[in-house]
């Protein structure tokens, strides 16, 4: 286990998920420089002892690991502005649609993570996956999976799929509250108070999701032990067929992935076309 206590780490770009991610950071102990332009927006984070600085230099300069969460275009021109700085070091990029080869191609001193979270962070319930480049050592790693660790849970995946699993899981929680805003309006049509219905939502959720990761079983199977003959589930069940619930969702992932995959394609292409050969 790394202690992450006096860790030096730069957060650079701290928006949503760069300002949840340096806090998160700071309450574990490490030595946090965040960077933006607009530090009025954060400054909440410096009671959590965070530096806030404009100065990328100043920040990568001072940090055992970096930690890049702008938006892809900028990746590359702020990085590069930084220069030397950067060289030798970790970096785990978050950024969307940059893959390990253009990274290393851009800042080939770098030892690269790339990395994808979502915006549960803020309650330790983000699921971030990563793919490390072959420069990454085992302390890196190590280094990398305890600041994952801080976020929620994680996992190690090709750099191939994570085009995909944007659409799917970076996605995944504009999925997850249409279906919850669904079921809550459905209890709202039945007469249910608001608040309880948004409670017994949200807990229900919670629970079967614990429930299939715990069991390791398959949903249909755990499904089924909630379904009696010519009970009241199999209503619902019926109705959600009916209205091809399943096929909207697996619909909802192949069209996300389809513009997940063209953007990050030209994204890349983009980015290298201004990279000097
Ligand atoms: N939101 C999500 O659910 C999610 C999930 C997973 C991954 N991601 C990825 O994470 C990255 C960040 O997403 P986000 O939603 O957190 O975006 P965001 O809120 O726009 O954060 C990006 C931050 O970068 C800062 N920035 C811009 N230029 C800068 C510069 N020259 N130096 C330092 N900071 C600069 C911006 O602040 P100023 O304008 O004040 O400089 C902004 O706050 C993206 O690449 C995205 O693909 C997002």
């Amino acid at each position: 286990m790394v202690a992450l206590e006096s860790l030096k780490v730069a957060v650079i770009g701290a928006g949503t998920i760069g300002s949840a991610l340096a806090r998160e950071l700071a309450l574990a102990g490490c030595e946090v420089r965040a960077t933006r332009r607009r530090l009025d927006r954060v400054r909440d984070l410096e009671e959590l002892g965070v530096h806030l600085t404009s100065d990328n230099v100043e920040a990568v300069g001072g940090a055992d690991v970096v930690f890049v969460v702008l938006k892809p275009h900028k990746v590359v021109p702020v990085l590069q502005a930084v220069g030397a700085a950067l060289e030798g070091k970790l970096a785990v990029s978050l950024a969307a649609a940059l893959d390990l080869a253009l990274l290393r191609q851009a800042f080939p001193g770098v030892r690269w993570i790339r990395a994808m979270s979502n915006t549960a962070i803020p309650v330790r319930q983000a699921f971030t996956m990563y793919a490390p480049s072959p420069e990454v050592t085992e302390r890196d790693l190590a280094v990398a999976q305890a600041v994952f660790g801080l976020l929620g849970t994680y996992e190690e995946v090709e750099d191939g799929y994570m085009d995909a699993l944007t659409a799917m899981a970076g996605s995944g929680p504009a999925y997850i509250y249409t279906m919850l805003e669904a079921l809550i309006y459905g209890g709202l049509r039945v007469g249910l108070p608001r608040d309880l219905t948004l409670r017994a939502a949200a807990h229900t959720a919670i629970g079967a999701s614990r429930l299939l990761l715990s069991s390791g079983e398959h949903p249909a199977v755990l499904r089924d032990q909630v379904v009696t003959p010519g009970g009241v589930t199999i209503e619902g069940i019926f109705a959600l067929e009916e209205g091809q619930i399943r096929t909207a969702f697996m619909n909802a992932v192949k069209a996300a992935t389809e513009k997940s995959l063209v953007l990050a394609e030209e994204t890349r292409r983009k980015i290298r076309d201004d990279l000097p050969e």
